[in-house]
């Protein structure tokens, strides 16, 4: 379903965040991405929906290559949950905000308000969808702003770090949810006994480079290759 070759990416003050990229992501499966701060996690996901488009390889979506012109088609197709919620909610009402999408993407409008409806209701903010935003708590932006990728259906999801605001009950709450979703997933954390919940496959990213990849357990389970890469044992394998 995503199929990332060669991609390399440098900031304009000459940092090379993404490096020689290769990475292949089957249709239907989940796979996560770990590694230290500032390792590219986030500069390498912002590329799958064309928020940043590839300077030097390529990357293809479902057969379609991610370029300027086909970035109608990529922004239907996946859906990019920010590292911070606040960049996901804009608007003066939560209702606006998760009807956003599906509204540029031009759906039919009694389809439009049934699936906002079932996916408010499913994440407990149907009461609060007259409030601003800015009103909600982090964990509730953070459940917002899923809603507003979810309303849209994609093909594809990809999370950055969607556990960094949540207590435990609304962190167990969100692994439900995504296990239950069917999709293609993609997800960012440094918190890997999440990852190690929710995703099939992992791969370990350190100064833009993919250094490891392969079944979650395997890879999660070795502390020398963690440690080399800034990384810890999951808490659940530290006892
Ligand atoms: N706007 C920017 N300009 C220059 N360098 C940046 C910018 N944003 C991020 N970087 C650098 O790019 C690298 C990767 O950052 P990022 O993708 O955010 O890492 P991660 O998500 O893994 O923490 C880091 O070295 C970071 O300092
Ligand atoms: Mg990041």
């Amino acid at each position: 379903m995503i199929s990332i070759k060669d991609l390399s990416f440098s900031w304009p003050d000459g940092t090379r965040a993404i490096d020689r990229i290769t990475l292949a992501v089957a249709q239907g499966s989940s796979m996560g991405i770990v590694g230290a701060n500032g390792a590219g996690k986030s500069t390498l996901v912002n590329h799958l929906n064309g928020y940043f488009l590839p300077q030097e390889g390529s990357i293809s979506i479902g057969g379609t290559i991610v370029n300027k012109k086909n970035l109608d088609r990529i922004h239907r197709v996946v859906g990019l949950l920010f590292q911070n919620p606040d960049d996901q909610l804009f608007t003066a009402r939560l209702y606006d905000d998760v009807a956003f999408g599906p509204e540029n993407l031009g759906m039919d409008r009694a389809m439009m308000a049934t699936l906002i409806e079932e996916w408010l209701r499913a994440l407990n903010l149907w009461e609060l969808r007259n409030k601003p935003p800015g009103h909600l708590s982090q964990g509730e932006k953070r459940f917002a702003a899923f809603a507003s990728i979810l309303v849209m259906q994609p093909e594809v999801i990809v999370m950055d770090e969607p556990t960094a605001d949540l207590d435990p009950k609304n962190r167990r709450k969100l692994i439900n949810l995504v296990n239950a979703l069917t999709m293609t997933k993609v997800t960012v954390s440094h918190d890997l006994d999440f990852v190690w919940d929710i995703c099939e496959r992992v791969c370990i990213m350190n100064q833009g480079r993919i250094v490891e990849e392969g079944p979650t357990r395997e890879i999660l389970s070795q502390r020398e290759l963690l440690e080399a890469n800034n990384l810890e044992l999951p808490l659940r394998l530290q006892r």
